[in-house]
């Protein structure tokens, strides 16, 4: 027999001779600080196998679960002979871990939900030893531009769970909808979480469904998912955008908008009311600078806080335009006063405030390349040392953030941005800037080569992102994530020499536990007939076109 084809790849495995078989006498034990884990094991593995797995003992028989700290925290061993399984961690993560790989050793049926019968339930005798290469293994989603119910987000989340990675950068608010309950606030929810329309397809020829759109997660629905995440060893990253991207909190609470003046008309003394976003894109409308907005969003942190007990909590910070605040003499009048010399140096104060905010409570502020921004000359406000850069715009936020001694997540557009198009077929749903075909995403390298080994020590990790403009529906999401993620948890996770060929191999098989576990993953042959949207626009670019952009948006910070 071959080597068990696990993805992502493990550091070290041998073969040993032999198999263990699951039977009705196997049962699973660990210590007490692993009650969890033995419990998930065995949740994941009674109704498929029909097998009762009961508790054991911990006499060495059948599957015994331990923690060992001399192993890394996330890392792990597990040995399968015929007489029994064992599996070792750093720490219940690390045990969680190889529990993952224990079900990748067995048939591709284990991730189906009930039972399969005629599947011999048999290991191969092997032995792993296992740890990851970054300590941030994420994916990024957002569930603002099209909202999705808490049970398919859990759904992701083992998905997550079964490539080892380990954190969910969850985008809770937009222009197009708010989707986290906050009780001060009820409006940004009674009001904010729906829009009357979406726009379908991208360009100039997109169209409008005129079918209202929306959402939203009570707090009970996030600690429920916070929960599960937490019993997955997935920590949750949750976000809110400011001062762009935050029309739906604007519509909510007009008084949050800059409407003391039309753009380039008269004064209005009312704050304007503007409605929910129905088209994407990035938007004028951005929030104020008022103290009273400041105190706002920290209200909203503080909630945010409490359901999220997480290190870190994001505050957005991308793609706020400027021209409101160009032309608002009130937001003119706040710069003068605060001594600033301009916009960028108005945006990072804001930021600065809610960082200030966030680092009272012991937590620590993740932001957009955009937050490196309006630094430096005197009146800005220095981000706090524990602020965690996430580096979209290329690497350029990922050098500079590093170099200033920052902590950064690489998610850089052009290597992970799973919303962009699969190939260059015009077969590709709503096909949007350049193809990230599957071979680009395991080139993904997030440590950029400039960087010294001291600097390299900033790059926590990395995360593919997953805007969800044009994906409607999670199994548009499986289609668009699916099987790019594998290549990103397979490259967060390893630190041995690309080799796309036996990446390919390993991902072969594995597809065949995504069927199991009903992942509508796109095909190398192209999407399935339902899986197009004939007739639908979309915006393809050349890397041409995207790296000219980018060099000059990010020509503040490079
Ligand atoms: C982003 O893609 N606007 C972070």
């Amino acid at each position: 027999m071959t080597d068990p084809l696990l993805l992502p790849r493990v550091d070290r495995l041998t073969r040993a001779s032999g198999a263990y078989l699951l039977d009705a006498a196997t049962r699973i034990s660990g210590p007490d600080e692993l009650l969890g884990t033995v419990a998930w094991l065995q949740a994941a593995l009674r109704p498929v196998t029909g097998l009762p797995l009961r508790d054991g003992d911990g006499d060495g028989t059948g599957i015994t679960l331990d923690l060992d700290p001399a192993l890394d925290d996330e890392g792990y061993r597990v040995e399968v002979r015929p007489a029994g399984v064992r599996i070792t961690g750093g720490t219940a993560a690390g045990v969680f871990y190889g529990a993952q790989v224990l079900l990748q050793l067995l048939p591709p049926e284990v991730h189906r939900r009930s039972l399969v019968e005629g599947v011999e339930w048999s290991v191969p005798a092997v032995d792993v030893a296992d740890s990851p290469r970054f300590g941030w293994r994420g994916m990024h989603l957002d569930v603002a531009r099209h909202f999705m119910p808490a049970h398919d987000v859990m759904r992701l989340i083992d998905l997550m769970a079964m490539h080892r990675l380990n954190t969910l950068h969850w985008h809770l608010t937009e222009d197009q909808g708010w989707r986290i309950e906050i009780l001060k606030y009820p409006r940004l929810t009674t009001v904010g979480a729906w829009r009357a329309s979406s726009q379908v397809g991208a360009g100039p020829e997109a169209t409008q469904d005129g079918r209202p759109h929306g959402g939203f997660y009570t707090q009970a629905d996030i600690r429920e998912v916070v929960a599960y995440a937490a019993a997955r060893h997935v920590t949750i990253v949750p976000e809110v955008d400011v001062p762009g991207h935050s029309m739906a909190a604007i519509t909510a609470y007009p008084h949050l908008g800059v409407g003391a003046v039309e753009l380039g008309g008269a004064p209005v003394p009312e704050p304007r009311q503007i409605a929910v976003g129905t088209e994407w894109g990035i938007f004028d409308d951005v929030l104020n600078t008022e103290q009273s907005t400041v105190d706002f969003y920290r209200d909203v942190l503080t909630e945010v806080m409490a359901l999220f007990p997480g290190t870190w909590i994001g505050v957005g910070g991308d793609e706020c335009p400027k021209a409101q605040w160009q032309s608002d003499p009130r937001t003119q009048e706040l710069m003068r006063e605060r001594g600033l010399a301009d916009e960028e140096q108005l945006q990072a104060w804001f930021i600065g405030q809610l960082d200030e905010h966030v680092t009272a409570a012991g937590r620590r502020t993740f932001g957009w390349d955009e937050i490196l921004e309006g630094h430096g000359a005197a009146g800005a406000r220095p981000m706090s040392p524990g602020a965690t850069v996430a580096s979209w715009r290329g690497m350029t936020g990922a050098v500079t953030a590093a170099r200033l001694g920052y902590d950064v997540v690489a998610c850089p557009d052009d290597q992970v941005y799973l919303d962009y198009r699969q190939s260059d077929s015009p077969d590709e749903p709503i096909p949007v800037s350049i193809v990230l075909g599957l071979e680009d995403v395991y080139a993904f390298e997030p440590v950029p080569a400039e960087l010294t080994p001291e600097e390299a020590r900033h790059v926590l990790g990395g995360q593919a992102n997953v805007w969800t403009e044009h994906m409607d529906s999670p199994r548009t999401v499986d289609f668009l994530v699916f099987p790019r993620l594998c290549a990103v948890a397979d490259v967060l996770w390893s630190d041995a020499p690309r080799d796309f060929a036996g990446f390919s191999a390993r991902l072969d098989h594995h597809l065949l536990r995504l069927d199991a576990a009903g992942v509508e993953y796109h095909r190398a042959s192209g999407p399935l007939p339902w899986q197009t949207r004939p007739g639908v626009p979309g915006r393809p670019a050349s890397r041409e076109e995207r790296a000219a952009y980018i060099a000059e948006v990010t020509a503040n910070i490079a």
